[in-house]
């Protein structure tokens, strides 16, 4: 245990404001605090991390950046060739981060081979959250593929229970969206169309087939949808107002902090189409180069506590994700975690795991923003058409990646 004497104030910015995510990010503090550190919370809400990112570049700009920021993907490489990032390569030498991780989070962690960031868990975004009281009212079961997703959709808007519980953000759009393309393409369209932008995949028969599915979609949310939360969504579901919810298991977080539980209350299904593959969301957060050395004592205090088996495990029993630590034991863990689990080494050996477009794991953060922005469009102009679709992101695609 550090003395008080080395004690320091550590501030992380993160987006973790919901019941669940407040609840995971709680075991931070309190190991922190054991430590003798203090904790000072930049926390700023709004799902997806589009405000909070908005409020670190503020910061940084004005030269007070955070000890530690929820950076992921590739603006983890972006910030480091700004120079803006501090090296963790003696904590992750002695905690053997090399041999804890899989090699590609190891990897996403490292700029020019230096350690900057420390990852925190992996989160499966292709799941598919079902009430089972709704499912039970209409006799229903977990839909295998898109047509039966929307049968059951019309028997449970018949029997008066919102099919889909939504929010239309521009994040919430976009994760189902990419859902929706793996779901209707399988994982290498995936790659090519949302990953590599590649024109002739995206205006191929199978992103008309995604967008009008899309699309459709829609007709089963309700007229709340705007600007609603993904957590208010996910209490829908919770409360059986609504049926099902697209989207990672962070949603699960929500489940659990409301005391239901996954079988009894509960189902994660994976999305129709997709549970042969996997879309991986690795949280993780990004230290900035302090001068203070007590600062820094206290920063790597941080990032040791993130990587002990101790945090890996508590914080993603509460957060629904699994350990991205290796050793991690998984007999605490649900079955959602358990099959994640499962699913992530299998998907990986199928050439079927891929990263998250819409949760900044995959391209640079210009690219995600167009894409993101005429996905938003998509679903929200009512009048265009599919081809119009296909328009909007030929354009995003043409963006230069920053
Ligand atoms: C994601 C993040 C998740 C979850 C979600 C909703 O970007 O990776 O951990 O918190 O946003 O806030």
């Amino acid at each position: 245990m550090t003395t008080s004497l080395n004690a320091a104030e550590v501030e992380v910015l993160h987006w973790w404001t919901s019941g669940g995510e407040a609840k995971s990010i709680q075991e931070l503090k309190r190991l922190l605090a054991a430590q003798g550190h203090k904790w000072r919370d930049f926390a700023v809400g709004g799902g997806g991390g589009d405000q909070a990112l908005e409020a670190l570049r503020k910061r940084v700009e004005e030269g007070r950046p955070p000890a530690a920021a929820q950076i992921k993907g590739p603006s983890i490489q972006a910030w480091g060739k700004r120079g803006a990032l501090a090296n963790l390569d003696d904590v992750a030498s002695e905690q053997r981060w090399d041999v804890q991780l899989p090699s590609a989070v190891a990897e996403l962690m490292k700029y020019q081979g230096h350690y900057v960031a420390v990852p925190v868990n992996v989160h499966r975004v292709n799941w598919l959250w079902i009430s089972r009281d709704a499912l039970q009212k209409v006799s229903g079961r977990s839909p295998q593929s898109w047509e039966e997703f929307f049968s059951l959709g019309d028997r449970l808007r018949k029997a008066g229970i919102v099919p889909l519980a939504h929010g239309n953000q521009p994040w919430q759009n976009f994760t189902t969206f990419e859902i929706v393309v793996l779901g209707v393409g399988g994982p290498d369209f995936y790659r090519k169309a949302l990953i590599q932008l590649d024109p002739t995949a995206i205006k191929s028969d199978t992103m008309l087939k995604a967008i009008s599915t899309f699309r459709r979609l829609k007709g089963y949310t309700d007229a709340g949808a705007n600007d609603r939360d993904w957590n208010r969504a996910t209490s829908m579901v919770i409360k059986g107002e609504a049926a099902m919810q697209f989207m990672g298991d962070w949603a699960k977080g929500e489940f659990l902090a409301a005391g239901q539980k996954p079988l009894k209350d509960f189902y994660c299904a994976s999305a129709p189409g997709t549970s042969r593959a996997f879309i991986f969301n690795i949280d993780s957060f990004a230290m900035f180069r302090l001068q203070d050395p007590k600062a820094v004592e206290a920063q790597k205090a941080m990032a040791r506590a993130v990587m002990s088996p101790e945090f890996q495990s508590i914080f993603n029993l509460n957060k629904g994700s699994i350990p991205v630590a290796t050793a991690v034991n998984l007999d605490n863990f649900d079955h959602c975690a358990q099959e994640s689990s499962a699913y992530f080494v299998a998907t990986s050996m199928i050439h079927a795991l891929v990263p998250s477009v819409a949760h900044k794991m995959a391209i640079s953060s210009a690219q995600q923003a167009a894409v993101q922005n005429a996905v938003h469009t998509i679903w929200n102009k009512d009048e265009a058409s599919n081809e119009d679709g296909v328009g909007l992101l030929l354009a995003a695609a043409k963006v230069p990646a920053d």
